[in-house]
């Protein structure tokens, strides 16, 4: 692990270790949404009708949320998160249901503790911006998807992540260069970031482009709107109105690809 790696995961770590003791992310999933663990999983359908038996990944998800959900519904659950205090929560939640998790201490980006081709569905909440290289994260995934496997994720939006304040106009100003590389300095406008964590920016090409080089074909793209239009300038509603903070995609793996078994060739002529 280079010196800077071990660094912001270590600080990232910290956070998430604070936030575990108390933040909108640390909130278990509770009797009435484990009542319909699929719908309050998937508003958008984009699971299947049942996960029971499936091999679930959730990934960067700690928190007692999604695990708690999914092995209600069924799923062998696996989740990885690089925060104790984040799975702790989904140990005690999981004891306190009888049910049966799968928990792992690892970064995202280094998932050699699992299997190849072992998980039908791969599911990441807003996490990815907490390591610089999505490229890394999405070959694990890849790796660890079986062919024709689900990713469902969501992302911080590059343009939320640009805005640097708001002015006396109440407009939100963009300050933060698009290409702008290593870790984000601190800004004045706050919101959408989480206290004490070292974030990173990750552009169209990469949150998106660098999935379909990883082997996945996106299915579905959404922009979970935040727009409140009651909300006062300043509040997260009313930038919502002019940012959208997150991107939302359901991806499926593609096959691998097999080792030619027959001698006939396509050859198609060059572009
Ligand atoms: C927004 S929370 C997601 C959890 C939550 N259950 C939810 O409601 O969506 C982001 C998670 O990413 C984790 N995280 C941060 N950096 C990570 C890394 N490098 N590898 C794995 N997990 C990481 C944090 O510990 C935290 O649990």
């Amino acid at each position: 692990m280079a010196e800077n790696d071990s660094t912001y995961k270590a600080t990232n770590r910290a956070a998430w270790d604070r936030l575990a003791e108390g933040s909108p992310f640390s909130k278990v999933a509770t009797d009435e949404e484990c009542a319909n663990p699929l719908g309050t999983l998937d508003s958008r359908g984009w699971l299947p009708k049942s996960v029971a038996g499936l091999d679930v990944l959730c990934l960067a998800a700690a928190g007692g949320w999604q695990s708690i959900l999914y092995a209600t519904a069924g799923a062998r659950v696996t989740v990885v998160d690089i925060s104790p205090g984040m799975l702790r929560l989904d140990h005690r939640e999981a004891d306190r249901r009888g049910l049966t998790l799968r928990t792992l201490e690892a970064s995202m980006d280094h998932l050699s503790a699992l299997d190849e081709a072992s998980f039908d569905i791969v599911h990441q909440p807003v996490s990815t911006c907490y390591v610089p290289d999505i490229a890394a994260v999405y070959r694990e995934i890849a790796r660890v998807t079986r062919d024709g496997g689900i990713y469902i994720c969501q992302h911080k939006q590059p343009v939320s992540l640009q805005i640097a304040q708001r002015d006396a106009r109440d407009r939100y100003v963009i300050g933060l260069e698009y290409y702008h590389q290593g870790p984000l300095p601190p800004l004045e406008d706050r919101s959408y970031r989480e206290r004490g964590a070292t974030e990173f920016l990750h552009r169209w090409d990469q949150l998106v482009g660098e999935l379909c080089r990883s082997g996945f074909v996106i299915e579905d793209l959404r922009e979970p709107s935040r727009a409140d239009y009651k909300a006062a300038p300043g509040h997260f509603g009313h930038r919502g109105r002019f940012a959208p903070p997150y991107v939302r995609m359901k991806a499926r793996r593609s096959p691998r690809v097999q080792p030619a078994t027959t001698t006939s060739t396509l050859w198609l002529p060059e572009a």
